[in-house]
């Protein structure tokens, strides 16, 4: 009877050790300990049965066991409510669960082709400049040479702000900030936001982007402007670019030129975009007119320079094919994310 206890001692142990839940130590409990069934009763209540020389040490043995069983369990149950206690309220961490996944953000597609862009002109160990947006009407109209009575002066076609400031309608405020501050040699472009009072349709908007770009040094010629120009255009669009050069007027630059590329939307064969003539335009640029080298003090018998500038929104919409300038300010990202 004693190597029966102790087999029981030994297998209740085991019990507890692989019981994994509250539930388990319970029905531990009734199977060794329940009054009706529960194995050690059912020793105790054999008791009588066994010679009378095994009674007592029987009897005896059984109750330690049942004893021992009994804090056992205690145990085993403080156990688990230390360990729910200190369990988190959340489910617990799944390690064979898929990751969530958090998508990466993106530069907006403005901002991809302005650093494109910058990457280019950088090559050329052109450097990039900045200027504000809130501009004195100086550096808007008077040192680039447009005259009071110059159209682009009117109330339609600038926001004013009162006291001579404005917003500023083109980058080439840029060209007059860098010159004041910089003796030639001068290579930079000047990337930003211009603002006019367009009304808004598929081509215009009222805020919108240019790169403005200005060289100046001794022995500066048109030829250069075309080579840089021509660079540009091919490195941005590819090498298959056609491009034209226009005879045009700007006040700050004489001669001037506005530059079309050919159209990539309908591959030059006319749409909607192009105004059905296969061409669009995408620069405005020319050698820098001397009474602007007279406003900022350099010397016009020696420099010559060319500038000129672009519109970001229209090099994009070009580059991938966009026919409506209001996608890039809707903020929805099932277009901002095709880039
Ligand atoms: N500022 C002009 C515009 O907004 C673009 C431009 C034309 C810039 C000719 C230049 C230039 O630097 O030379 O329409």
């Amino acid at each position: 009877m004693q190597e029966k206890i102790s087999e029981i001692q030994n297998q209740a142990k085991d019990d507890l050790v692989r019981a994994g839940s509250p539930e388990d130590v319970e029905k531990i409990k009734t199977r060794y300990l329940g009054r009706k069934g529960g194995i050690i009763n059912e020793i105790i209540k054999a008791i009588p049965g066994l010679p009378p020389e095994q009674r007592s040490s029987t009897g005896k043995s059984a109750n330690i066991l049942k004893k021992e069983i009994g804090e056992w369990i205690e145990e085993k149950k403080a156990g688990f409510n230390t360990s729910a206690a200190n369990a988190s309220p959340l489910p617990l961490f799944d390690v064979s669960q898929p990751g969530v996944h958090k998508p990466y953000g993106r530069r907006h597609p403005l901002t991809q082709t302005i650093d494109d862009i910058k990457g280019i002109f950088k090559k050329l160990c052109f450097d990039i400049e900045y200027g504000p947006e809130v501009e004195h009407e100086y550096y808007n109209f008077d040192a680039l040479n447009i005259p009071d009575d110059h159209p682009s002066r009117e109330d339609f076609d600038t926001f004013y702000l009162g006291n001579k400031r404005l917003l500023r309608s083109q980058t080439s405020t840029v060209q007059i900030r860098v010159m004041e501050k910089t003796k030639p040699p001068i290579r930079m472009i000047a990337p930003g936001k211009v603002f006019r009072p367009d009304t808004v349709d598929a081509r215009h908007a009222s805020m919108f982007h240019q790169i403005e770009g200005l060289m100046v040094d001794e022995g500066v010629s048109f030829s250069d402007l075309k080579y840089v120009l021509t660079l540009f255009a091919k490195s941005y669009f590819g090498q298959n670019i056609k491009m034209r050069f226009r005879p045009s007027f700007f006040p700050f630059t004489e001669p001037s030129a506005e530059i079309d590329i050919s159209c990539s939307l309908c591959k030059g064969k006319g749409c909607s975009v192009c105004s059905q003539s296969g061409w669009v335009e995408v620069l405005g640029a020319g050698m820098v007119d001397p009474n602007v080298f007279d406003t900022v003090g350099y010397d016009s018998g020696k420099y010559t320079g060319f500038a000129f500038g672009m519109g970001v929104e229209r090099l994009t919409m070009l580059k991938y094919g966009i026919d409506n300038i209001r996608l890039f300010f809707e903020n929805d990202l099932r277009f901002l994310s095709q880039f």
